[in-house]
């Protein structure tokens, strides 16, 4: 692959896993959060959702086709990045490799998540609601499954910001990369108990 096509592509991977991935990530995890607040509240909330007009074409474009992209090509990028951990040894270096495992495993956790509750609702097998959430993580396997798909998707997204941060050139300073460290460990903490919290409602 040319040197100019391979930079714009991993721009491109680089934004999409903002913009529209994180932040669909982030306002995922905060509607699940009303189920905190109880069955009506969660139902309510994703009926919202799902009476927005166009949803299948916002799916399409704004979730599937650069999740799908990010996904293809972080797989590319995972498989031959040079992974050194032996020469530098630092928190980041581990980070860095950590970023490409949970990639991956976010590849299995959200295809299995996307086909039982989307793509099952969209056979007619099931009806996205509360109930659908509590027969799922009924199952202790599958509780566990679920926690760890989702620690995974905020600490990806979490560590990804600060890697955004610099790939754009926009923390270029040691201590400006550092102020980054512990604004994306926050953003990781905040997402992972919004997320687990919203798990545990439906136990
Ligand atoms: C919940 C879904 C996901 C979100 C929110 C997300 C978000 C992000 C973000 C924000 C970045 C940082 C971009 C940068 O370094 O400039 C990133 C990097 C990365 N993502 Fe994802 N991602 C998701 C799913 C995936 C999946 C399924 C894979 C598949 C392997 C993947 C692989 C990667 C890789 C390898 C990088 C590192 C790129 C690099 O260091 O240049 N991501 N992701």
């Amino acid at each position: 692959m040319s040197k100019d096509r391979e930079f714009y592509l991993r721009r491109l991977h680089s934004l999409l896993g903002i913009i529209p991935v994180g932040l669909f990530l982030t306002q995922h995890l905060i509607i699940n959060h009303f189920a905190t607040k109880g069955a009506e509240a969660f139902n309510g909330a994703t009926h919202f959702m799902e009476s927005l007009p166009f949803l299948i074409f916002l799916e399409i474009f704004v979730i599937y086709l650069p999740l799908m992209f990010h996904a293809f090509y972080g797989i590319y990028i995972a498989f031959t990045a040079k992974n050194n951990p032996k020469n530098f040894g630092t928190l980041r270096n581990y980070l860095f490799i950590l970023q490409r495992f949970t990639g991956i495993f976010l590849v299995v956790f959200i295809a299995w998540h996307v086909f039982e509750t989307r793509f099952q609702v969209a056979i007619g097998a099931k009806e996205v609601n509360f109930n659908m959430m509590v027969d799922i993580l009924s199952n202790p396997w599958m509780l566990g499954f679920y926690i760890v798909g989702v620690i995974s998707a905020t600490f990806h997204l979490a560590n990804g910001i600060w890697s955004f941060l610099v790939s754009w050139g926009i923390t270029q300073s040691p201590k400006s990369q550092q102020v980054a460290t512990y604004v994306t460990l926050a953003i990781f903490l905040a997402l992972s108990v919004v997320g687990v919290q919203a798990l545990l409602a439906f136990v």
